[in-house]
């Protein structure tokens, strides 16, 4: 519902909540390390799929950085996130006790009511949002499988960070689970036929899933990525093309039904 504020924008859209939040732990996973906050007001409204703006602190960075919730515990949220710039790099750089803004929960969620079956598809650090997503599919009465693909041994300790009865690691270069891309994985998957897909990676993966999904007759969602600057739907800054028309990947996004996007 529309507000009165500029251009149509509701005051959420504008203004997301910014919280103060306090580090409560940081652990290290190869490339990948798990930031674990107390922010109670996001952690009380999140759901799976979601993600949060965070100010890098320290000063030196004027735009928030987008991280998606890695889990929810209690009054806590937990990111995982790969050093992959300055700004990734200092908050992996965080100690317990140091100070923290975030905003959130923002975007949309991944749907989980009435699924029976589901196939987790991650690349890299796109696998952050679906440990929270696997949580709540088991909850919901789902069986998860998770297949996760990523470049090296380094990356591969990321896996270490998630808690999956059945989850398949494919490497790049072998050195960790089967030789080759997650899509090498789901060839030999044994699925049933009402299995829903969750995606979230690099462009090509999303690509590659959308086609085997479609090849295989299942339907389901991808979560997409895009540079942003307000993450709350004024600035246009992270428009993609999709099948219903330009839409923006921080507002109507980030998850997008799998046959939707246009990767
Ligand atoms: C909805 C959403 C959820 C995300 N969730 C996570 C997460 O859970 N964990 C995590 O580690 N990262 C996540 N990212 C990506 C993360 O926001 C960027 O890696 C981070 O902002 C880079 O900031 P930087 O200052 O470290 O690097 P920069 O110096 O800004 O960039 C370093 C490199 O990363 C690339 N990059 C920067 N931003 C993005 C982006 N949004 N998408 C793709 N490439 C980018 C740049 O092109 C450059 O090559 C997410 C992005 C989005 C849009
Ligand atoms: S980042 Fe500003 S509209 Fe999406």
């Amino acid at each position: 519902m529309n507000d009165g504020s500029p251009e149509g924008h509701t005051h959420a859209e504008l203004w997301a909540e910014t919280v103060h939040g306090r580090v409560a732990g940081m652990r290290h996973f190869g490339a990948f390390s798990e930031l674990e906050i107390v922010a109670p007001r996001i952690a009380a409204k999140a759901v799976p799929g979601q993600f949060v703006m965070v100010t890098v602190p320290g000063g030196g960075f004027l735009l928030r950085r987008p991280l998606s919730l890695f889990a929810v515990r209690s009054d806590r949220v937990a990111l995982l996130i790969e050093a992959r710039g300055p700004g990734s790099e200092r908050l992996t750089g965080l100690e317990t006790g140091d100070a923290v803004d975030l905003a959130g929960p923002l975007g949309s969620a991944f749907p989980v009511s009435g699924v029976a079956s589901a196939l987790l598809v991650g690349g890299g650090i796109g696998c952050a949002p679906l440990q929270f997503l696997s949580e709540e599919l088991v909850r919901a009465g789902a069986q998860v499988t998770a297949a996760f693909g990523f470049r090296d041994f380094r990356a591969a300790r990321a896996a270490g960070a998630f808690a999956m009865e059945r989850l398949w690691v494919a490497t790049e270069d072998g050195s960790v689970g089967r030789r080759g891309t997650v899509i090498d994985i789901l060839a030999g998957l044994d699925l049933p036929p009402q299995t829903v897909v969750y995606a979230c990676g690099p462009t090509a993966m999303i690509a590659a899933v959308q086609r085997w999904s479609l090849a295989a007759g299942l339907r389901g969602y991808a979560s997409l990525e895009a540079h942003m600057a307000c993450g709350s739907g004024s600035c246009h800054g992270c428009v993609v093309d999709t099948a219903r028309g330009k839409l923006r990947v921080c507002s109507e996004g980030p998850v997008f039904a799998l046959d939707e996007v246009l990767p």
